[in-house]
């Protein structure tokens, strides 16, 4: 059965204009005025509202074992949550620790995202240390289908890499084209500062960011950004928090480092007093780079706006109350992460498009077409257009809303961004023509979602 999205207003990363959509075979077939819908098709009425290419969140976590514990979502809940919100498509970092094989954890964490993702995904692979059989393992991952590599500078002894290992990745990466990304931060100084911390008896999560001050991510992200200048591999700074860490990255983008800089909501919108509230409170804030001192949050803004910064992504990492309580006695324990895949998209509207005057094109951009094109998705994806899939977002501005854990489809019992007001939400979302979501609700099929093969293109 096809589809037809009539009377809407398309607005993708460079076009905004009024047409109606035909899907046939879950793909787009037609765009064009007053299409005539062949009987039996499903018809959306999209009046009055937008139509934006499905979104795509380049960084999440959804399988996660990682500090003492797991992460709370199953694919099934994070998708359904990320369809809830307007992603279509989620990239989650396949991340064995450095005593696990690379091989053997991505095909664990594909049995994983198989047993039922309700939208498209597919993985960056970490590479959490550099052995014998490494780059032959590295070599079939990417002839699988998985064009990406993800490297940790930080958490030492557990995902983290030492710079022998990030310059092997890197030039394996140049050879067979693939792009990497890296969280930067100096995993010395992190472990120095919080012993040092700790000793002197600052156990409490407010002391988390003095942990891992903004220098300690500046250096990371110049550090990468060398490394990629001499191995001539492309790279991807993600969730980049802080003025001092943007400074580093442009330069490099400015010297002609091919580099790519993705920043989280988060950072976008809570600061380190959140992580120093009392008690819990302040450890449900708990991420890294960590929350940072509010003035980060416009330079990263106008970043966005100027496309310094290429994407926005969510570092969705939900731990409860419970397992954020393992860090109640010292801040080193919290497990890090903060949720956020349900809510990126209607966060970065409201608090961008509406009311901060980001250009609505740059907004699909940054949360969908620059991740499809880094990542070897488009225009498969990314975009509205005869040929692409039918990951349409049918998005209605007069929405109003307020983000609370009661509402929200995660499997997590907080949300970082409780109370905080939206306007704007997707009415309608498709997955390759099919309606997953409606009026709010998810009335779709919770395993339609597919692994997303992709090919090499950083040569
Ligand atoms: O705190 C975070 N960001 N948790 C998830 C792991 C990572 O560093 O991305
Ligand atoms: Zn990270
Ligand atoms: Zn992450």
């Amino acid at each position: 059965m096809g589809l037809l999205v009539r009377n809407g207003e398309i607005i993708t990363a460079d076009s905004r204009y009024r047409a109606d959509i035909y899907v046939a075979d879950e793909t787009i077939t037609r765009i064009g005025s007053d299409l005539d819908a062949p009987p039996g098709t499903e018809v959306v009425d999209a009046a009055g509202k937008y139509v934006f290419p499905g979104f795509i969140d380049p960084h999440v976590h959804i399988y996660l074992p990682f500090m003492a514990t797991f992460a709370k979502d199953t694919h099934e809940t994070a998708s359904v949550a990320a369809l809830m919100g307007g992603t279509t498509t989620y990239i989650e970092m396949c991340c064995p620790s450095r005593n696990d094989d690379a091989l053997e954890g991505y095909q664990l964490w594909k049995a994983k995202a198989a047993a039922g993702s309700a939208c498209d995904y597919t993985f960056h692979m970490s590479v959490t240390k550099f052995e014998e059989n490494t780059a032959g393992e590295l070599r079939e991952i990417v002839a699988d289908g998985i064009a990406s590599f993800k490297i940790f500078l930080a958490y030492k002894n557990f995902f983290g890499v030492d710079d022998a290992e990030m310059y092997q990745t890197m030039m394996l990466a140049k050879t067979l084209g693939v792009i990497v990304t890296a969280h930067c931060e100096n995993a010395e100084l992190v472990g120095r500062l919080q012993q040092k911390l700790i000793a002197e008896g600052k156990t409490g999560a407010e002391w988390h960011e003095p942990s891992r001050p903004e220098s300690v991510e500046a250096e990371g992200t110049n550090r990468f950004a060398t490394f990629l200048d001499n191995t001539g591999a492309s790279g991807y700074v993600v969730h980049l928090s802080c003025e001092p860490a943007l400074r580093a990255a442009t330069r490099a983008k400015e010297r002609g480092t091919k580099l790519s800089i993705e920043c989280v909501v988060p950072h976008l919108l809570l600061d380190k007093t959140y992580a120093e509230r009392p008690g819990v409170e302040g450890m449900k804030h708990i991420m890294s780079p960590p929350l940072r001192k509010k003035s980060n949050q416009n330079v990263l803004w106008n970043a966005i706006a100027t496309g310094a910064i290429d994407t926005v992504a969510t570092d969705h990492c939900p731990f409860d109350t419970e397992q954020k309580l393992l860090g109640r006695d010292a801040f080193t324990q919290i497990p890090n992460g903060i949720p956020g895949i349900e809510e990126r998209v209607n966060l970065l509207y409201t608090y961008g498009v509406k009311r901060c005057s980001l250009d609505i094109h740059r907004f699909v951009e940054a949360a969908s077409t620059r991740a499809a094109k880094l990542f070897g998705l488009f225009p498969r994806k990314g975009t509205i257009a005869v040929g692409s899939d039918a990951d349409l977002v049918i998005y209605d501005p007069e929405y109003r809303g307020v983000i609370s854990a009661r509402t929200q489809h995660v499997n997590n019992d907080y949300s970082g961004f409780e109370g905080m007001e939206i306007e704007g939400r997707p009415s309608v979302v498709t997955v390759r023509g099919k309606v997953q979501v409606r009026d709010g609700v998810f009335v779709g099929d919770r395993s339609r979602g597919k692994l997303l093969r992709r090919e090499p293109t950083h040569f």
